[in-house]
C-alpha cells in the first residue's frame, strides 16, 4: 500500500511538473522551420532636402500598410515611410537636421531618437505626443561620436504596441574614426533589424501578451523580412544589429561558431576591435560587428539560448552567402575610437535605482507630473542600477554611459565602450559613468527606463532634468503642466 501511494505520488509529480514549470524552460525555436529564400530587405536611406543654411531636412510620416511577411499572406503592419519600419536616416557629425514627423495614424504617437544627444523638447518622448494628422519638426545639431542610434515611438503606455506594428528605424551617424570602417550601405555596412513577432493563423501580427515580459515572438523578422537571406559581396561586412524586439533578448554567433570582430557598442566604436564568437544584445542595444568572409561560403547568423525568459529563445535569424567572388576591402584598424572613455570625476555625485519584480523604479511608477531626478547639464555622474527581481535593462535618454562594473567585476572587454541602454541581471548591481547632455531646461524632462517594453509601458520609467549647474535646488520636482502638450504645427 505504501509503495503504491508513493509511486502514485511520484507520478503526479511527473505529471504536473510536465505541465506546468518543463514546459516554460524549453527554449523557444524556428530551427528546422527555415528554407532562407526572401532577399533580406534593405531599409532605404531616406534623402534630406539641403536648406540654403545647409540644414538637413529629413521627411518621416508614420502610415498604416499591409506587408507580406509570411508567403502569400497580407499582414496589417505600421510603418515610417513604408508600410513596415522605416528608413535609415544617416548624418555626419556636425551636421544640422530638421525631421519632419508626419502622423497619418488616427491616434497620437512619438518619434523618440534613441541613443541621441539633444535639447530635451527634441527628444521625442512622452510629452512630445504629435497628435493624429499632426506634423513635429524638431530640430538639433548632431554633436556626438559616430554611433548606430535609432528611432521609435514613445507614448507612455503604448510604445510596445507602436514598436510591435512597426514603428522604428535607423539613425547612423558618421565621423571621421567610423569612416575607416566599411561603410557602403547595404554592400558592406549593412543594418540588421531582429525582431521576435507572433503570428496569427491568418498571418496578423498577434499582440498576445501573457508573459511578464509583454509579447515573446516565437518567429523572426529581420528588416521586415522573414525566413531572409543575404549575399555579401566583401570579404569584410560590417553588421549593425540592432535588438528592437520588445522583450527578447539575443545571444548572437554564427552557426559554424565563427568569430567576427565587435567594433561598436550602442553610443560609440570601440577604443579597440573585440575578437568573438558570441554577442549578446537586450532590447534597444545595438552592436556593430565586422565579419570575414571566404568566396562561396555560407553561414548563417543564429541566435543562442542563454537562459530563461527573455533569453531561452534558439533561432536561426540569417542565412550570409559570399559571391564567389569578393571585394577585398581595408583591414580593420587596431584603433578605432579617438575618443577618451567617459570617466566620472572622483567626487561625482552617485544615484541609486532599484528595480524590482514589480514594473516601478525605486518604488514608484513613472507619473508624467513627477521629476524623479534633477541633474547639472553636461556633467558625469554615477549611476548604479540594482535588480532585485527578474530580467530588465536600463536605458537613459540624453546621455551615453559607460559600465564600470557588474557585481563589482568589470564588464567583458566588448562592452567597454559608449552605451545608452545596458542589460541588467537578475540580483545584480551594474554601475554606470553617464555623461549627460548639454542643453539645460527645466521645463522637458528626459525618461530613464526598462527597455522591455511592458515593464516599460506598465510604468518602469522615471523622469529627469537636466538643469543649469547650481540651480538643482530651486528645481521644482511638480511639472508646471499637467497636460501632454501636443504638437499643434502643421495641423491645422
Ligand atoms: Cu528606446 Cu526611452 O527609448
Ligand atoms: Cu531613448
Ligand atoms: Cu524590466
Amino acid at each position: 500500500m505504501k509503495t503504491y501511494k508513493y509511486i502514485f505520488g511520484l507520478l503526479l509529480l511527473v505529471v504536473v511538473f510536465g505541465l506546468s514549470g518543463c514546459k516554460d524552460e524549453k527554449p523557444v525555436t524556428n530551427v528546422g522551420k527555415l528554407h532562407f529564400e526572401n532577399p533580406l530587405k534593405l531599409p532605404q536611406l531616406v534623402e534630406p532636402t539641403i536648406a540654403s543654411d545647409g540644414t538637413k531636412h529629413f521627411t518621416l510620416t508614420i502610415q498604416t500598410g499591409t506587408t507580406e511577411f509570411l508567403p502569400g499572406k497580407m499582414t496589417d503592419t505600421w510603418g515610417i515611410n513604408g508600410s513596415y519600419l522605416g528608413p535609415t536616416v544617416k548624418v555626419s557629425r556636425g551636421d544640422h537636421v530638421t525631421m519632419d514627423v508626419v502622423n497619418k495614424l488616427d491616434e497620437p504617437s512619438t518619434l523618440h531618437w534613441h541613443g541621441m544627444k539633444l535639447p530635451a523638447a527634441m527628444d521625442g518622448g512622452p510629452h512630445q505626443m504629435i497628435e493624429a494628422g499632426g506634423t513635429w519638426s524638431p530640430n538639433w545639431t548632431i554633436d556626438q561620436p559616430a554611433a548606430t542610434t535609432w528611432y521609435h515611438p514613445h507614448i507612455h503606455g503604448k510604445t510596445a504596441q507602436h514598436i510591435y506594428r512597426g514603428l522604428a528605424g535607423m539613425f547612423l551617424i558618421d565621423d571621421e574614426d567610423s569612416k575607416k570602417l566599411p561603410s557602403d550601405y547595404g554592400v558592406n555596412d549593412i543594418p540588421l533589424i531582429v525582431q521576435d513577432k507572433l503570428f496569427t493563423s491568418d498571418g496578423q501580427l498577434s499582440e498576445k501578451d501573457d508573459t511578464t515580459f509583454g509579447t515573446l515572438g516565437n518567429e523572426i523578422l529581420v528588416n521586415g523580412t522573414y525566413d531572409p537571406y543575404v549575399k555579401v559581396t566583401a570579404s569584410q561586412v560590417r553588421f549593425r544589429l540592432l535588438n528592437a524586439s520588445n522583450a527578447r533578448a539575443y545571444d548572437f554567433g554564427f552557426t559554424d561558431d565563427r568569430s567576427f570582430k565587435v567594433v561598436a557598442n550602442d553610443a560609440g566604436l570601440l577604443e579597440k576591435p573585440v575578437t568573438l564568437d558570441r554577442v549578446m544584445l537586450s532590447p534597444g542595444e545595438r552592436a556593430e560587428i565586422v565579419v570575414t568572409f571566404k568566396p562561396g561560403e555560407e553561414t548563417i547568423l543564429h541566435s543562442y539560448s542563454s537562459g530563461s525568459g527573455i533569453e531561452n529563445g534558439e533561432f536561426d535569424l540569417l542565412k550570409v552567402v559570399a559571391a564567389s567572388k569578393l571585394t577585398e576591402s581595408a583591414p580593420i584598424a587596431k584603433q578605432l575610437s579617438s575618443i577618451p572613455p567617459i570617466k566620472a570625476p572622483k567626487d561625482a555625485k552617485v544615484r541609486q535605482f532599484k528595480l524590482t519584480m514589480k514594473s516601478e523604479i525605486n518604488d514608484k511608477k513613472m507619473d508624467m507630473n513627477r521629476i524623479d531626478e534633477v541633474v547639472p547639464a553636461g556633467t558625469k555622474e554615477i549611476w548604479e542600477i540594482n535588480n532585485f527581481g527578474s530580467s530588465h535593462n536600463f536605458h537613459i535618454h540624453d546621455a551615453a554611459f559607460r559600465v564600470l562594473d557588474v557585481n563589482g567585476k568589470k564588464p567583458p572587454e566588448y562592452e567597454r565602450g559608449r552605451k545608452d541602454t545596458v542589460f541588467i541581471p537578475n540580483g545584480a548591481t551594474v554601475r554606470l559613468a553617464v555623461e549627460f547632455g548639454n542643453y539645460p531646461d527645466q521645463n522637458h524632462p528626459l525618461m530613464y527606463h526598462c527597455h522591455l517594453l511592458r515593464h516599460e509601458d506598465d510604468g518602469m520609467m522615471g523622469q529627469f532634468l537636466l538643469v543649469e549647474p547650481g540651480t538643482e535646488s530651486q528645481i521644482s520636482t511638480k511639472l508646471p503642466k499637467t497636460d501632454t502638450e501636443y504638437q499643434h504645427n502643421g495641423h491645422h
